[in-house]
């Protein structure tokens, strides 16, 4: 098979604090194929961010890969410049954040901001007019005359998708997309960012803590817990069957689409923190099925195109089948 899009492997990310270095992310892997819509899934301070930006090469000072590969297109993007790396934004890879009005310019028209973003990829007005089109505007030339705060929520985050879109990217990154919008718009938005992907062939990462909102947006999703992908797989299956006793958490808790929370309470126990890790399994703390064993560091279980970090996968199934009884 040909190299995947993006592939990370093994990555860590470090902040420093007082000269020492404290890993936030901890051997993250994933790898998202042309065209391909994955999620990151998991509570806030799982690392999901910190990963996104990373493939964006837009870590803030603080923090820095200590290890392991991010290669887009077969290129390490660990090893590239900022200035290389700033002209891969845009064109190739685009972003979208949760809180569009901090990332729109609130002095700045629409249509000027489009404009630059359209220009970096050397898209044209009708390129812009068509995609303000696309997603939903029913007069497009009216918004490029307006500024963002004349627009609700969804319109400016729809905005941000426009922008994001407009160069034909292969790759969109969307940072809790939806999150700050209300529930009716979500489903909008969500599905418009599907189409979207699907008809531009543009792959999506999406991080979200919300599993309604992968389930409507990915084929595939990794589970991130305290750094570690615990578990990935097809989003169908892993969340029919999860193969990790966090997956399984987070289902069981699940709240549902519109619910904007960003810690999931019901879960019993705390999520620990980076200097609390050691190379048991993260999640034993907290977890029904723990046993001495985990506190050995956990395995990594690959079976066809689904993995999980955990010792206790048939323990969990076995529970998963009395369930369904
Ligand atoms: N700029 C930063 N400097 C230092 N630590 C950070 C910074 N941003 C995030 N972190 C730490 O990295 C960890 C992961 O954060 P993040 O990726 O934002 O989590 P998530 O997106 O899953 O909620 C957290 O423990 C957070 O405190
Ligand atoms: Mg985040």
């Amino acid at each position: 098979m040909s190299e995947p899009l993006l592939k990370i492997q093994n990555l860590q990310v470090s902040a420093t604090r007082s000269s020492a270095k404290l890993p936030v992310v901890d051997g993250a892997s994933l790898s998202i194929e042309r065209g391909e819509r994955v999620a990151l899934v998991g509570e806030s301070g799982s690392g999901k961010s910190v990963t996104c930006f990373s493939a964006m090469g837009l870590l803030p000072e603080s923090l820095q890969v200590t290890d392991g590969s991010i290669r887009y297109q077969g290129s390490e993007l660990t090893a590239l410049g900022a200035e290389k790396l700033r002209r891969l934004r845009g064109p190739e890879i685009a972003m979208i954040y949760q809180e569009p009005l901090t990332s729109l310019n609130p002095l700045l028209t629409i249509g000027a901001q489009l404009k630059e973003a359209a220009g970096r990829a050397k898209a044209g007005r009708r390129e812009i007019l068509e995609m303000l089109d696309r997603v939903g505007f029913a007069d497009p030339p009216r918004i490029l005359r307006q500024r963002p705060h004349e627009l609700s929520g969804g319109m400016r985050q729809r905005v941000m998708i426009a922008m994001a879109l407009v160069g034909r990217p292969k790759l969109l990154l969307a940072d809790e997309p939806t999150t700050a919008l209300d529930v009716t718009i979500q489903s909008q938005v969500l599905k418009l960012m599907y189409d979207l992907s699907y008809d531009l062939d543009t792959a999506v990462l999406i991080v979200s803590h919300d599993l309604s909102v992968v389930r409507k947006l990915a084929d595939t999703v990794h589970v991130m817990y305290a750094g570690q992908v615990v578990e990935s797989g097809p989003v169908k299956e892993v969340l029919a069957t999860p193969r990790h006793p966090y997956t399984q958490a987070l289902l069981d808790s699940a709240p549902h689409m519109g619910d904007t929370r960003d810690r999931l309470e019901s879960i019993p126990g705390i999520v620990p923190t980076p200097d609390q890790w050691d190379q048991g399994c993260r999640f034993r703390s907290r977890c029904p099925l723990a046993t001495e064993q985990c506190e050995q560091r956990p395995p990594k279980v690959e079976e066809d195109d689904r993995a999980s970090m955990c010792w206790h996968i048939d323990r969990l199934v076995a529970r998963q089948q009395e369930a369904a009884v």
